[in-house]
């Protein structure tokens, strides 16, 4: 019995946790212990389909639980896992990650595809994904150093039409074609 403990995923162990032993309501820190399998110890994501959420706006995070919760935003876990969690957990969690400190990351990316993408960002996108993507504002996520492949997992849902785009932000993605969308991800992903 002892050994299939320790087989447990960090992930897994602390949401069990979180979800049970607790009288007292757990802290931030205990909750976000349950999402640092993935989105690492101190917001960084882990792997190349999972977003930092360190130094996301705390509206951005709050937003993204609900609409996980409530199916509203399609996902591969995040639906699954926020159901274990009341608002007051997704306040608590939002208030941990928003205070972490921006991550880089070091990818390969194509260096005249970045470049435009830079111009288109300026000209279409920088309204509401401020400071090349790097600062979230109310429930505007953090763009800038997101994996690549994470952002164009999102890009796809949202030209799927199976997660909701933003109406000011759909009026803007229409104009573009798939190569400069192509070129605004890679800009982001390159901002450090
Ligand atoms: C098993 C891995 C895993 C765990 C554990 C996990 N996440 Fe996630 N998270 C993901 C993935 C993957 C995505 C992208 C959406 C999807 O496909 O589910 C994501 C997306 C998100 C987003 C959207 C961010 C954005 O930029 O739009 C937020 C917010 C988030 N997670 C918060 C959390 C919180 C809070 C926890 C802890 C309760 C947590 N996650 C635990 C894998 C995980
Ligand atoms: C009117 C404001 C606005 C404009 C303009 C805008 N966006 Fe957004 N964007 C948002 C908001 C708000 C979200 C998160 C909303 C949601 O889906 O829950 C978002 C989310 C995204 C995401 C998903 C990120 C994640 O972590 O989930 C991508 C990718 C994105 N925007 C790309 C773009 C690109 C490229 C442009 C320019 C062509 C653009 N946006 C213009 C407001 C905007």
């Amino acid at each position: 019995m002892k050994k299939r403990w320790s087989g447990w995923t960090l992930a897994a162990g602390a949401l069990a946790l979180s979800a049970t032993a607790f009288a007292a309501p757990p802290s931030p820190e205990m909750i976000s212990f349950a999402c640092a399998g993935c989105h690492g110890t101190n917001g960084g994501s882990a792997g190349l389909t999972m977003p930092t959420l360190a130094s996301q706006s705390k509206t951005a995070i709050v937003d993204a639980m609900k609409k996980f919760k409530s199916g509203d935003r399609p996902s591969t876990v995040m639906g699954r896992l926020a159901k274990g969690y009341s608002d007051a957990d997704f306040d608590a969690m939002a208030t941990f990650f928003s205070k972490q400190k921006f991550h880089s990351t070091a990818q390969t990316i194509d260096a005249a595809k970045a470049k435009q993408g830079a111009d288109l960002q300026e000209a279409n996108c920088s309204r509401c994904h401020l400071e090349d993507g790097k600062e979230g504002k109310d429930d505007t996520p953090v763009m800038a150093s997101q994996w690549l492949p994470y952002l164009k997992m999102q890009m796809s849902l949202y030209e799927s039409g199976k997660r909701k785009m933003p109406e000011k932000m759909a009026e803007k993605v229409k104009n573009l074609s798939p190569q400069e969308i192509d070129a605004l991800l890679h800009f982001y992903a390159s901002v450090k």
